[in-house]
């Protein structure tokens, strides 16, 4: 029996949750597989039941489950920017008490027509994003007056060898070729990471291609020239802009996947996009992204490659078919979100 805790969270969270469902629930039933799963409260809906954005009863759930499915979290709602919790902060802590250090967000280009770049066919990126440290969790503060604020990027050399090491051996079961990113003509910490990536790199993974980017000329090349890159790995800041930007070129965040692991279980599985509160309740959104990392879920840390294989194929399936949600319709006739669900669901068992 293998434990899925379930994190629907806020806004179009619990539609796309509830279609990822499904699609495990078909792939149990066609491999004879035995899953269970558990709902628990995160982010707004937290925050507004509890008053905690992470309740410790969803964090206990989450450290005895097999793997951790979230929807999104945030809204209008909670935005209050001198709130004393926001939602964003139960993901943060989710993130942190979990050990989740390696946040993986594989871009790969469908269909090149629904990109805005002229030619993104063949695009397949992975990124590896450092998540559990740099300027997200080193020190901050403001001063008593309110004039003066700062966060403080922070790397030591175990945080930085762990997710390089996660970066060498993902390219070597893909296109054998690493980037590194950093911003080292200007900061301390980036010329540490350029430091430790390099002999890490050169210690442990001499097969591999490796070379480093600046951020900013990262952010260029990834419009540039997007089809040069495997795997790229950076930290959690850098990690979270490079990322919103190239899941761009596919043409919608509703396809993007990502799966945040650290050292053992749980595996933390989530769409890129976020809680998209205008289209919240109107089965709109796109449920794929969401199917595609419960996919990654059963890959990662349920080690059923098979039934993996099968839900991406029937994504794959449906697609082909043509079924289209809004994000991705163009001017064409559009799905819903439990269409979309139940399609894929129908493809797993075909
Ligand atoms: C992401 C999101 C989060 C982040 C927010 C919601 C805290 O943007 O997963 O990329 O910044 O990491
Ligand atoms: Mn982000």
């Amino acid at each position: 029996m293998s434990r899925f805790v379930l994190l629907p969270g806020d806004g179009i969270g619990p539609e796309v949750v509830a279609e990822a469902r499904k699609a495990l629930e078909a792939v149990a039933l066609r491999f004879g597989l035995s899953f269970s799963f558990e709902e628990h409260l995160i982010g707004g809906i937290a925050i507004d039941t509890t008053g905690d954005p992470l309740p410790t009863s969803t964090l206990e759930a989450c450290r005895d489950a097999d793997a951790v499915l979230l929807g999104a979290v945030g809204g209008p709602r909670w935005d209050d920017p001198l709130a004393k919790t926001r939602p964003e902060d139960g993901l943060l802590g989710i993130r942190a008490a979990l050990g989740l250090y390696a946040n993986l967000r594989p871009i790969q280009v469908h269909f090149p027509a629904a990109s805005p770049l002229r030619d993104a066919s063949g695009v397949d990126i992975l990124f590896v994003r450092e998540l559990t440290g740099g300027i997200y969790f080193g020190p901050s503060s403001l001063s008593d007056d309110g004039t003066v604020a700062r966060s403080e990027m922070v790397y030591s050399v175990p945080e930085i060898e762990r997710v390089i090491r996660v970066a060498g051996e993902a390219a070597r079961r893909r296109d054998g070729r690493v980037t590194s990113v950093d911003k080292a003509n200007v900061l301390e910490v980036s010329r540490l990471w350029r430091r430790v990536a390099q002999r890490v790199m050169a210690d442990e993974f001499p097969d591999i291609d490796y070379e480093v980017v600046l951020v900013d000329a990262m952010a260029m090349y990834l419009l540039s020239r997007p089809k040069d890159f495997d795997v790229v790995v950076t930290g959690n800041l850098f990690g979270d802009i490079l990322t919103d930007e190239a899941s761009m070129l596919p043409g919608s965040l509703g396809l993007l996947p990502s799966a945040s692991l650290g050292d053992g279980p749980p595996g933390l599985y989530e769409p890129v996009h976020g809680s998209a509160p205008d289209i919240a309740g109107k089965g709109l959104a796109n449920p794929l992204a969401a199917i595609l990392a419960a996919a990654m879920a059963l890959r990662h840390s349920l080690e059923l490659p098979d039934a993996a294989d099968a839900i991406e194929q029937a994504v794959n399936d449906v697609l082909d078919a043509g079924l289209r949600t809004a994000d991705i319709a163009g001017a064409g006739p559009s799905a819903s979100t439990t269409e979309m669900g139940d399609a894929v669901a129908r493809a797993i068992s075909m």
